[in-house]
């Protein structure tokens, strides 16, 4: 029967010994949003490689509006229409927006005047869409949000038939994911297709039409938006039911960890990132800090971990400082390193990792297993390099070597980005554990402060002793009555309008 604009079939695909797809189905319609979800590294993206041409799968096909589609080929996949927003960040930092989005189309060569004709278009996206990019900024420069942003808009500039978007939500405020779904649900409106995958269910169910469920890389269920509840696809994801941690305890703190005084901190392009920022954490607690990137976060976060030292004020901290940043890719992981090197990245300079001037590699290997075992890091071999991981499987990698560490001090940058449920649930309890002090270190070791950076309000709410938000680089507290997502939403409009 026709009527799909995207049928995949019995789609097979396998990296060594590990069976990414082995019977994956997917059907969605003209003019509609399609969700996929499943558990980290059930296969989604590597189902959506395949529907882009990225990926020669194994077995099955794909058709793209009733025609086959020739396996393996990114040009035959454009030319049908199907676009592609990826998990990572495909940016070339040095260039601008405008040269970014050129990039590979028509417009791309290298001329001035096509340059301009896509300084126009963007400008017209920008109307239709209503998010505003500056095309001439430097793409280094600009915060994961906006980036996330202008990943999209060079998506939309292809003026695709199918968009598929790989968890583009992760790194945006709520109200640019308004954003995102109301441009989502034009582009259906006028019969196009969006497959979209992502982890946060009740924001899915706001703007999917239909679902796919993959598990270990077959599809268990197929269903109207209406035929499903959150509770029922988490079921179908992990194949039982999942259960929610209790609400953290609050407990006494056991003394100051870190005093940041900082009259002005400088980002990347000279401009004061942060300003008059006074902040003390204690052990034993966790300070959330809310607010929509591009605020601060990264400069702050940085200078939290003493990374970076502020222009103007003083900066005091402890021994070790763990920072698990907004860009894996930046500070994070190196993509190209195994498992045990990725773990070096942290344990280097650690005596019990050391033999003399040489790095104890057989002692790397053996925290690199406790990491992958703690956090259930599915990796498809000892010698798997971390970009053959799935991407949450990447941030669990990248969370449990920076917990890893006994840190005095952690800051943590959307540390639940890209995670599925169950793993989200895993590290909202290891914090808490770790900040009652009950993780690592054994009876001696004191617990650490710990420092939130958060997109989601919520789980800023659910996990914070002290509340902030960041606004345009000012960081301020959230008094306890307005400790919900309407009163921080509240704060973060009222200091923007003043
Ligand atoms: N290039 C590769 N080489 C080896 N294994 C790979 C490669 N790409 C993916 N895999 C493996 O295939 C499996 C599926 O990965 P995939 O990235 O499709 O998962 P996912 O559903 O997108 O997960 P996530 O929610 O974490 O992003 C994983 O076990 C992953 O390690
Ligand atoms: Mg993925």
């Amino acid at each position: 029967m026709g009527g799909a604009a995207v049928e995949m079939r019995s789609v097979s695909k396998r990296f060594g010994s590990v069976e990414a797809l082995a019977d994956a189905n997917l059907s969605a319609r003209p003019g509609e949003v399609h969700a996929l979800l499943g558990e980290n590294g059930a296969g989604k993206t590597t189902l959506m490689r395949v529907l882009c041409g990225a990926l020669r799968p194994d077995g099955g096909e794909v058709l793209v509006e009733d025609r086959r589609l020739r396996p393996g080929g990114p040009r035959a996949a454009v030319a049908a229409g199907i676009g592609m927003v990826h998990q990572h960040f495909t940016l070339v930092p040095s260039l601008t927006v405008a040269e970014n989005v050129a990039l590979g189309t028509r417009e791309g060569s290298g001329l001035r005047l096509a340059l301009e004709r896509v300084h126009l278009r963007l400008a017209e996206l920008e109307r239709v869409t209503g998010l505003p990019v500056d095309p001439g900024a430097t793409v280094a420069g600009l915060s994961v949000g906006a980036k996330q942003r202008v990943e999209i808009l060079k998506a939309l500039y292809r003026d695709p038939r199918v968009l598929v978007l790989d968890e583009p939500t992760t790194v945006l405020g709520p109200q640019e994911v308004d954003w995102l779904f109301g441009v989502l649900r034009s582009l259906v409106e006028e019969g196009r297709t969006v497959l979209l995958i992502g982890h946060k269910l009740d924001e899915i169910l706001r703007v999917a039409d239909r679902v796919t469920v993959l598990r270990r890389g077959r599809t268990v269920l197929a269903a109207g938006r209406e035929a499903v509840d959150a509770t029922g696809l988490a079921r179908a994801m992990i194949g039982r039911e999942t259960t929610r941690a209790a609400p953290p305890a609050r407990v006494a703190t056991g003394g100051r960890v870190a005093r940041l005084e900082a009259a002005g901190v400088r980002g990347d392009d000279g401009r004061m990132a942060v300003r008059d920022v006074t902040l003390e954490v204690q052990r034993g607690e966790i300070v959330g800090i809310g607010g929509v990137e591009g605020n601060g976060q990264r400069e702050l976060a940085l200078v939290l971990s003493g990374r970076l030292r502020p222009s103007v004020g003083s900066a005091d901290f402890p021994a070790t400082v763990s920072l698990i940043p907004q860009d894996r890719s930046a500070g994070g992981l190196v993509p190209g390193f195994d498992l045990a090197e990725n773990t070096a990245l942290a344990f280097h300079d650690d005596d019990a990792h050391r033999r003399g001037p040489l790095i104890d590699w057989a002692a790397m290997r053996r925290t690199a297993r406790e990491i992958v075992t703690g956090f259930d890091v599915r990796a498809p071999g000892w010698r798997a390099t971390a970009r053959s991981l799935s991407g949450g499987n990447q941030q669990k990698l990248l969370v449990g070597r920076e917990l890893a560490r006994a840190p005095d001090l952690l800051v943590a940058e959307n540390p639940m980005r890209g995670l599925d449920i169950a793993a989200a649930a895993f590290l909202r309890d290891k914090l808490v554990e770790l900040k009652v002090g009950g993780a690592g270190g054994g009876p001696a070791h004191a617990p650490p402060g710990i420092v939130l950076f958060s997109t989601d309000l919520d789980e800023v709410l659910d996990l914070a002793d002290r509340v902030f938000v960041l606004v345009r680089g000012r960081l301020i507290a959230v008094p306890e009555k307005e400790r919900t997502p309407a009163g921080m939403g509240r704060l973060m409009l009222g200091s923007e309008e003043a």
